[in-house]
């Protein structure tokens, strides 16, 4: 039982898919999490971000469990023959985010953690997040979200998150919803796994309605599957 959420960037995706796991009982699988654990194994392995075969064999080696409790999902990864390890706080820096997005676009790497990725949701009933989770990962989701919001308004969240995580140089919202632009077309443009909807996936457009509305809509999307 596979719900997909994919979007862009910043159009609310973490948070709703945490809270629509929470609300079922789901695992919440956060593929982006994988991606951020390819980039910094290999930097730890002192490997270049731009050598896809190194990296696939990598990313072939590597295993991951969530854990979600008390509203954070806690991530532990390990390499084949060694021992696991909570990576949750070291995935999300400015350094580590770069890398992800270096690291996915080898087809080595998407290929290597596809395996992994549906392995991880087939074992149960799971949220996936991601950007091509309805496309390529699990094409036969029977929920498909495809979640946007305008540029205008992802850029202004993420000035009020960095203005409010006391960030000392924040851009203007118009710098930032440009460099928004400039991302989701490098984003859809790319030749492996393009970031772009499934045309069964239901489009949820989280500009002006509440993240409680959002949360709501998406489990009742899925109830249909509860059921079965
Ligand atoms: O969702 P995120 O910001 O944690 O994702 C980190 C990077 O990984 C992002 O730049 C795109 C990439 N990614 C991907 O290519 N495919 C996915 N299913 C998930 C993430």
């Amino acid at each position: 039982m596979i719900i997909a959420i994919d979007g862009p960037a910043g159009a609310g995706k973490s948070s709703v898919a945490q809270r629509v796991a929470e609300e079922l009982g789901f695992q919440l699988l956060d593929t982006g999490a994988i991606y951020r654990s390819v980039a910094l194994v290999s930097l730890e392995a002192g490997l270049s971000w731009e050598d896809g075969p190194a990296l696939g064999d990598l990313a072939s080696q590597l295993d991951i469990r969530y854990q979600l409790r008390d509203g954070q999902n806690r991530v532990f990864l390990r390499l084949r023959g060694g021992t696991e390890r909570d990576v949750s706080g070291s995935l999300r820096t400015p350094e580590i985010s770069q890398g992800a997005s270096k690291v996915a676009n080898h087809p080595e790497v998407r290929a290597a953690l596809l395996e992994l990725q549906r392995r991880i949701g087939r074992a149960r009933p799971s949220v996936v997040e991601g950007r091509d989770i309805g496309t390529v990962v699990f094409p036969d989701a029977r929920c498909k979200v495809f979640l946007t919001a305008s540029p205008q308004e992802r850029a202004r969240r993420r000035h009020t998150q960095l203005v409010e995580r006391g960030a000392t140089e924040v851009p203007t919202i118009d710098a930032i919803a440009r460099e928004i632009r400039e991302r989701d077309t490098r984003d859809s443009e790319r030749a492996v796994a393009p970031l772009r909807a499934a045309a069964d996936a239901v489009q949820v457009d989280s500009s002006d309605i509440t993240e409680d509305a959002v949360v709501a809509r998406i489990v009742a999307l899925a109830s249909p599957d509860k059921r079965d």
